[in-house]
């Protein structure tokens, strides 16, 4: 298991990072976030922290949604003409992927045209040491092993995996996401929801990883609807199980959710989250017979009790419907068609799916042709 040395939880928890820093005798921070998580005054929530102690630091803003290797590259370039020794990510996946991109790049200079990190790329130098701060309730890219990069020029998003890229600190502080939109809460919320079922039955899942996935699926699935209307207690319990799945899934792979998620994001620039969330019950109904047990256990976390008796294919659906319930509650699409899927890209799509890293952890074997199927049903 690979997780980060130290972590913090709960609302007010940010302000740790003072002394994280000065015990770690960092100088000097690149921060890396978004533009506008400056101008709405979030990431400032953490400036402001690190200014009232006098610990010194740079600020790189320029990260998109779908991080591209341009703006790796450009974020190389600020931490070489910062003089910074760490890096502070704020922000949701976008900003600590390409962090933590940025981290391996400065210390492994030889995977600076950033392809060549795709997959398990085998670095020597563990990344700049990094302190992940999430805004979102959804990626726990702060406590994993993997990152994501669009190429823009060959339309794709690959992912990385590497142990040299955890995050050394982790700050899960439900205050920095209050401010999400009630949209961005439901799509990240069910990205982690789609960690913990992918996490909880993909190839290599074990005790250990099942525990942490069926306690993030609880978690998840009491706590999203209420974080959504506003409540402390759930956006907290968002925050930690979202997490949690993260401690799983880093440590054992995801999906065909995943694998065809990513094509949609790297064609039509459809937000992470969404993109799982209109395909997670129907892949969920592709997998079912793959499963054991293991949807009886994901239909009673998400609250239906009446599924530990229930023949294991009614337990399985009951499943599958918890999670359509669940996406209908949090107003998430229905068709591919309504996130701008295009028909004639469908081949290209499965062949991008196909050789995703994510598709191997699947836990029923698939080909492209099913995968055309699976994305022509959808649409
Ligand atoms: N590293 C991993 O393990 C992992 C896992 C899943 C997904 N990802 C990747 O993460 C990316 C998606 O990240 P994401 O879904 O967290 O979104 P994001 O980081 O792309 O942010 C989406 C938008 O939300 C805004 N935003 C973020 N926090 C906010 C807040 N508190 N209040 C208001 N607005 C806020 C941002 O400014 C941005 O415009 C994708 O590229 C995906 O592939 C990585
Ligand atoms: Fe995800």
């Amino acid at each position: 298991m690979i997780l980060n040395e130290t972590s913090y939880f709960g609302p007010g928890s940010i302000s740790s990072i003072v002394d994280e820093v000065k015990t770690r005798g960092f100088k000097k921070a690149l921060v890396i976030t978004d533009n506008a998580l400056i101008c709405f005054n979030i990431a400032t929530k953490v400036l402001d922290i690190l200014d009232s102690a006098d610990l010194s630091y740079q600020v790189f803003d320029k990260v998109t949604p779908n991080p591209t290797i341009e703006v790796v590259q450009e974020g190389v370039e600020a931490f070489q003409q910062s003089g910074a020794d760490y890096l502070i990510a704020i922000g949701g996946g976008s900003p600590q992927d390409t962090c933590k991109a940025v981290g391996i790049i400065v210390n492994n200079p030889e995977f600076s045209d950033v392809r060549s990190l795709e997959g398990g790329a085998n670095t020597k130098n563990a990344a700049v040491p990094m302190i992940a701060v999430p805004t979102t309730a959804g990626t726990a890219a702060e406590v994993t092993i993997n990152y994501v990069i669009t190429d823009v020029q060959n339309r794709r998003k690959f992912v990385c995996y590497d142990p040299h890229a955890i995050p050394v600190v982790a700050i899960i502080d439900a205050d920095m996401m209050v401010s999400m939109p009630a949209s961005l809460k439901a799509a990240t919320g069910v990205d982690a929801l789609t960690h913990a079922i992918e996490g909880y039955i993909t190839k290599g899942a074990w005790e250990l990883t099942d525990m942490l996935h069926l306690k993030a699926i609880e978690m998840i699935g009491r706590s999203l609807r209420g974080s959504i209307q506003g409540i402390a207690q759930d956006a907290d319990g968002m925050a930690l199980g979202q997490y949690i799945a993260g401690m799983g899934f880093s440590n054992v792979g995801l999906g065909l959710v995943h694998g065809m998620a990513h094509p949609l994001g790297a064609f039509y620039g459809t937000p992470h989250g969404v993109a799982n969330a209109v395909l997670l019950p129907h892949i969920m109904a592709y997998n079912a017979d793959f499963t054991g047990e293991k949807y009886r256990d994901i239909a009673l976390a998400l609250g239906n009790n009446h599924a530990a008796t229930l023949p294991i294919e009614d337990a399985r659906q009951a499943a599958v419907e918890a999670v359509i319930q669940l996406n209908r509650d949090v107003n998430i699409p229905v068709r591919l068609r309504d996130i701008g899927m295009k028909l004639e890209d469908i081949d290209a799509l499965a062949e991008a799916a196909m050789v995703d890293v994510c598709t191997g952890g699947n836990p029923r074997e698939t080909n492209i042709e099913e995968i055309k199927a699976l994305y022509e049903q959808l649409y």
